[in-house]
């Protein structure tokens, strides 16, 4: 696990959307693993003006996202397909056709998965994959667990991620209490790995991910063992640990 300290939370995003830029150059047909939530905002802002500005080309890149919300469709504005369409494919020149996310309103959370993993295996491991941290160390929406999922799951989400999501929402009872979420084995598998963590609130458990025990009850912490993982943090979200 490598850590890179950065000055601020915009410059930790204009660094990882540098290196998918370069990745793209330098292998056009490239696989990325998306994120959604708040952090990655700014990442995909800087791949648009990017794209806009002919630095680069995305028309034969594929793209796998982690995770969707059980029960909305992708029209539904805080599913993360809208999220995904809104900040980036429609801003950039990426067949559409090219872009996976989760199901959503698959009801069969069997069939849900079992199709989402065949997908994941078809496409083969993303060369790069974003991630961000939940609060109570997700990643996806691997939740705390007693163990680590290694495909497509479909996760009751825990009282704080609720908490932290519905801020999207209407109001808290709006926020779907499950979701589809890529394996915690999906996500090791990939080449590289970009966990982008930013502010004070993800401090401590940013600590735990990348010096606690490697335990499903804090899911982060298994990229200790990823051969390629770098940690993008700003001075506030590693203001409890020596770095
Ligand atoms: C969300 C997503 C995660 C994301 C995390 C943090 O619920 N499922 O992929 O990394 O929670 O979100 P944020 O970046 O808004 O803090």
């Amino acid at each position: 696990m490598k850590v890179i300290v950065t000055n601020s939370y915009d410059e930790s995003c204009a660094v990882v959307a540098g290196m998918i830029r370069d990745l793209v150059n330098a292998k056009p047909n490239a696989k990325l693993g998306l994120a959604t939530g708040g952090t990655p905002v700014p990442i995909y802002q800087k791949l648009a003006q990017m794209n806009q500005a002919g630095e680069v080309d995305f028309s034969q890149v594929h793209t796998v996202n982690l995770d969707e919300y059980c029960g909305l469709p992708g029209t539904h504005e805080q599913s993360y397909r809208y999220f995904m369409n809104t900040h980036l494919f429609h801003k950039i020149n990426i067949n559409h056709a090219n872009t996976y996310v989760p199901n959503g309103t698959e009801p069969d959370a069997e069939k849900a998965c079992q199709a989402y993993n065949e997908l994941l295996h078809k496409i083969g491991p993303a060369d790069i994959q974003i991630l961000g941290l939940g609060h109570d160390g997700h990643i996806g929406f691997n939740e705390p667990s007693d163990h680590f999922e290694n495909e497509t799951d479909c996760v009751d989400l825990t009282e704080t991620t609720i908490q932290a999501n519905k801020r999207f929402f209407d109001s808290e009872k709006d926020v779907p209490k499950q979701a589809y979420t890529m394996g915690i084995g999906t996500i090791m598998r990939c080449r590289k790995i970009l966990v982008v963590v930013s502010g004070k609130d993800k401090a401590e458990i940013l600590k735990q991910v990348i010096q606690g025990p490697v335990t499903p009850e804090v899911p982060g912490s298994i990229l200790q063992f990823h051969p390629d993982c770098m940690i993008i943090a700003d001075e506030a979200a590693l203001s409890e640990m020596a770095v």
